[in-house]
């Protein structure tokens, strides 16, 4: 057992309470984190004189030791400390003798694991952001190329209007741009230091919180030490974003799932983004998609986890707090992987368009658009309505379209039906009409694509400070 403490102690810890208690097996992974902020509370603690210059540059040489010795595979994290900031200290008190044990002056674990918590989600944060911005451009580039491809529209999952894909997928363009901007506000929020708050009172050492604070790449510090250690709403913040996320991914997911399917074949999923079936050799699956929407579930698990923990903790600081890194840790992992893998699905994923076009015209996706003829011809829109629902009737008897009823056999439901009629109520026609900003034709969704193209531009990484 490698712990800090034990002074007041006069038994050993119980061997299974030992490892209940540790974090190691988990919180090693920022390890980075851990050691830049020691590196800057080392530099600051010299800078005021708390520890003398030469004794902080002991340090900070040993840590930058430390750190390249972990990358290079050299020193191994071991698991018999209790947590990584405890492997740290022990591994530079090791190496430089007295000055390692001058470190921990003035801090806590409380505020120490605040810090790294924070420095790890704002790194995951921009991570995120930068495969959101990706993702984007796939889809902007579909819209680009599919601006006449003509499709269904669905309510209730049912033919509804004719859009474009270029239309459909505009609608999941702007999900993720507002994802995007929930990072971008979050970040704005998170990014303030807590180091210094000491255990929940701060310290009576002569502190530089806003030193630190800088050296770090915080806009300042954080304004309440108590608030400093226990707060984990920036944490709750980002499982949010990360679910929403998720579930934009699964709606959109859920969609290449149907028109995978049989009855649909709007697509052809690439087959390095597809799985055959080990007893059903005509099988192509989608299960990339599936896995997508199914591990929504996992990442609002997270969510609903961490709100719950934190819902009965008194300030400050208290272990349950601990709590909050596995489930967020595989949500943060879960999240990134599902956006890069559908971003990968999508950008080979081949769209059929001539099944698409079928589809639109069966299904009398152009009945609004007949009504509205009728309401051009002088007919109130309520009896144009009836007489296109008596149209529809018809054909779905005879099993045809309405372009497919000839003049003659129109004219016997309405006289203001023209030879016209057929050119307002073609597919092409239906869309390139719906000209209203956010609307699917031409030239409505190029004036979208040119501004989303250059929010693209404009939007870049989030932050200044790299993904530590
Ligand atoms: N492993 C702990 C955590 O993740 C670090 C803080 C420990 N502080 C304490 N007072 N025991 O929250």
């Amino acid at each position: 057992m490698a712990q800090l403490w034990g002074g007041r102690f006069t038994k050993e810890t119980d061997a299974l309470v030992y490892r209940f208690n540790a974090s190691i097996t988990f919180d090693k992974r920022f390890y980075r984190q851990d050691i830049e902020g020691s590196k800057a509370h080392a530099k600051m603690l010299g800078k005021q004189g708390i520890i003398t210059k030469e004794e902080a540059s002991e340090i900070v040489q040993a840590l930058d030791g430390i750190l390249a010795d972990v990358e290079s595979g050299a020193l191994a994290i071991s698991e018999e400390y209790e947590d990584i900031h405890s492997f740290v200290e022990a591994t530079l008190t090791e190496r430089i003798g007295d000055a390692g044990k001058k470190l921990h002056t003035g801090r806590s674990r409380n505020d120490q694991v605040a810090l790294d918590m924070r420095l790890y989600t704002r790194g995951q944060v921009q991570e995120t952001d930068a495969l959101l911005k990706k993702l984007l451009e796939t889809i902007l580039h579909g819209m680009e190329e599919h601006t006449q491809t003509v499709m269904p529209g669905f309510t209730h999952l049912q033919k509804a209007q004719p859009i474009t894909l270029a239309h459909h997928l505009g609608a999941y363009f702007e999900m993720f741009k507002r994802d995007r901007q929930r990072l971008s506000d979050i970040y704005e929020r998170m990014n303030y230091c807590p180091l210094g708050s000491g255990a929940l009172a701060g310290t009576t050492f002569p502190l530089d919180r806003d030193y630190t604070a800088d050296l770090l790449g915080f806009y300042g510090p954080t304004l309440n030490s108590m608030d400093g250690v226990s707060d984990r709403d920036y944490l709750i913040e980002f499982l949010s974003a990360l679910a929403t996320i998720m579930m934009h991914l699964s709606r959109f997911s859920e969609e290449i799932i149907i028109w995978n399917s049989n009855e649909y074949q709007f697509v052809e999923i690439d087959d390095a983004y597809s799985t055959g079936s080990s007893i059903m050799p005509q099988k192509k699956n989608p299960d990339i998609a599936e896995l997508v929407r199914g591990k929504a579930g996992r990442v609002y698990g997270a969510l609903l986890s961490l709100l719950t923990t934190m819902k009965g903790i008194p300030l400050a600081y208290n272990k349950d707090m601990q709590e909050d890194k596995e489930l967020a840790f595989d949500a943060m992992d879960t999240a990134k992987g599902c956006i890069a893998l559908f971003e990968g699905m999508l950008s080979t994923i081949k769209f059929k368009k001539d099944a698409m076009a079928r589809s639109a015209s069966r299904g009398f996706t152009n009945a609004t658009d007949a009504a509205d003829y009728l309401v051009g011809r002088g007919v109130p829109f309520r009896d144009a309505h009836g007489i296109i629902g008596q149209v529809v009737l018809a054909c779905i008897e005879k099993g045809i379209a309405i372009d497919d009823l000839p003049l003659s056999e129109l004219k016997q439901f309405s006289d203001a039906f023209e030879e016209d009629v057929y050119e307002a109520i073609s597919m092409e026609t239906c869309v390139n009409k719906r000209l209203t900003t956010g609307a699917p034709g031409k030239e409505a969704m190029e004036r979208v694509i040119a501004e989303e193209k250059s929010y693209l531009e404009s939007a870049g990484k989030i932050g200044s400070n790299g993904g530590m």
